[in-house]
């Protein structure tokens, strides 16, 4: 668990994890890759780590990460090998569905299975697909839950049209396409999140976009990355948000990753009157970074819905911190997805929120949030649920509320950013860690 009480005072300069989508793409695709890859900035954290062993039991070499380096020997489109057992990808929904489009392209038997919160969530939306590419695919529920088992190879190209907004199925049918015969559509009606085809192009594979339509073809071979990956802008959302609701705030953000299709949360933030500069835009590895700096503002609700929602759907959590003590009302609709995420998070969020003084109202495909006008929630015990987000929104939450706070079973936070209690005390705040 953690203890958190708030600080008078909150300042200082951070340096974000590098970005989580990313991480897990430079694995996967620099072990797809004909030669080494290089990485610099390498996310070490739970999830990422489930994609690096997974890729290592399908037969890539891979040194680290150490202090985030990573060296990846690729073993070629046509070189990974049956695993020996049973693939683990832990609590991470992109591990799981980015390699169901790489195994559905593999000539070989491969199991593949997660922890208790992966196995409830929806995999048929990326095994149904696969399936009318030619994969032989099973798993609990009519190939809905995992585990999953596959047999792979001889896939022919489809063209498919997204049902939901999704970078997880979108990504794992480009790298199916790679393996298929004929090309491979993917139509987005809404954008999601471009890493994938941006990384694809890098590494030289025969991709295209027109409008939402991603077409790639089948490819021989992969060049090998050299990468840098930038600061996580959906981990650097927790401290946006934390320098916009504590009254004495001014905090630095460095080198974070400003893709527009991740960026809808420094829109909505603005628009809700946040006090952000963004300085040094520069490029790096085809990714928009530039440094922020954030300070107490006075923000008020706002009402957000339709496409703004896939570029900003993992900040939503600690963006309802935010309303929680904004003047007036926020609503926000068409993002019912939460409820598929690591957790409900929607139902949890505002129960444990509320718990802290919040007027969160669960909606079926959002949140109502009754703004405090600025006054301070009150401190109390609540529960991540084991959802990495919930518990660094509530730990948000705590640096505003009257008191201490202790927020229960806080280790999933170690899935997407193990130094977050650490640089929480950067910050000034005093934190402790239990058990
Ligand atoms: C991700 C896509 C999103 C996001 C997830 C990471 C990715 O999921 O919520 O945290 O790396 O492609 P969906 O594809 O389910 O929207």
């Amino acid at each position: 668990m953690l203890v958190i009480k708030p600080p008078p005072v909150l300042e200082g300069i951070i340096k974000p994890p590098g970005d989580k989508s990313i991480s897990h793409r430079a694995a996967i695709i620099g072990a797809l890759a004909s030669g080494t890859s290089y990485i610099e900035g390498f996310l070490e954290s739970a999830d990422t780590l489930s994609t690096l062993k997974c890729m290592k039991a399908l037969g890539a070499e891979i040194e680290g990460p150490q202090e985030g380096r990573l060296v990846i020997k690729g073993q070629g489109l046509q070189g990974l090998r049956e695993p020996e057992d049973v693939l683990d990808a832990g609590n991470a929904g992109t591990t799981m569905r980015l390699l169901l489009g790489v195994l559905a392209g593999q000539p070989f038997y491969s199991v593949i299975t997660g922890d208790q919160s992966l196995r409830r969530r929806p995999m048929g939306r990326v095994t149904r697909p696969l399936q009318q590419m030619g994969a032989q695919v099973w798993g609990r529920q009519d190939g809905e839950l995992p585990p999953l088992s596959l047999r792979g190879g001889r896939l022919k190209g489809i063209q498919y049209t997204l049902p939901v907004a999704s970078a997880q199925v979108k990504s794992a049918l480009l790298l199916a396409g790679l393996f298929a015969s004929g090309p491979t559509t993917v139509i987005e009606p809404i954008p999601s999140r471009d890493h994938t085809e941006r990384m694809l192009k890098a590494a030289g594979a025969p991709i295209t976009r027109q409008d939402n339509a991603i077409t790639i073809e089948g490819a021989c071979r992969l060049c090998p990355l050299s990468l840098e990956v930038p600061g996580d802008i959906s981990s650097a959302a927790f401290f946006l948000v934390a320098g916009c609701i504590h009254p004495r705030a001014r905090i630095q953000l460095l080198g974070v990753n400003l893709n527009p299709t991740r960026a809808g949360i420094l829109e909505v933030l603005e628009k809700m009157g946040a006090e952000i500069k963004i300085k040094n835009i520069r490029e790096s590895s085809g990714e928009e970074i530039g440094d922020l700096e954030v300070s107490s503002s006075a923000l008020e609700g706002v009402e957000i819905g339709g496409s703004l929602i896939p570029r900003l759907i993992d900040e939503i959590p600690v963006l309802v911190v935010a309303a929680s003590v904004a003047r007036g009302r926020t609503v926000i609709r068409d993002a019912a997805e939460l409820r598929v995420k690591e957790s409900n998070r929607i139902d949890l969020l505002a129960l444990e929120l509320n718990k802290m003084g919040a007027q969160v109202y669960p909606q079926p495909d959002g949140f109502i949030v009754e703004g405090s006008g600025g006054e301070p929630l009150k401190g109390a015990e609540v529960d991540s649920h084991g959802d990495h987000r919930l518990g660094m929104a509530l730990a948000v939450a705590s640096l505003v509320a009257r008191g201490e706070s202790t927020i229960l079973n806080s280790r999933c936070i170690g899935v997407s950013y193990p130094a977050f209690p650490r640089d929480l005390a950067r910050l000034g705040v005093e934190v402790r860690e239990g058990n």
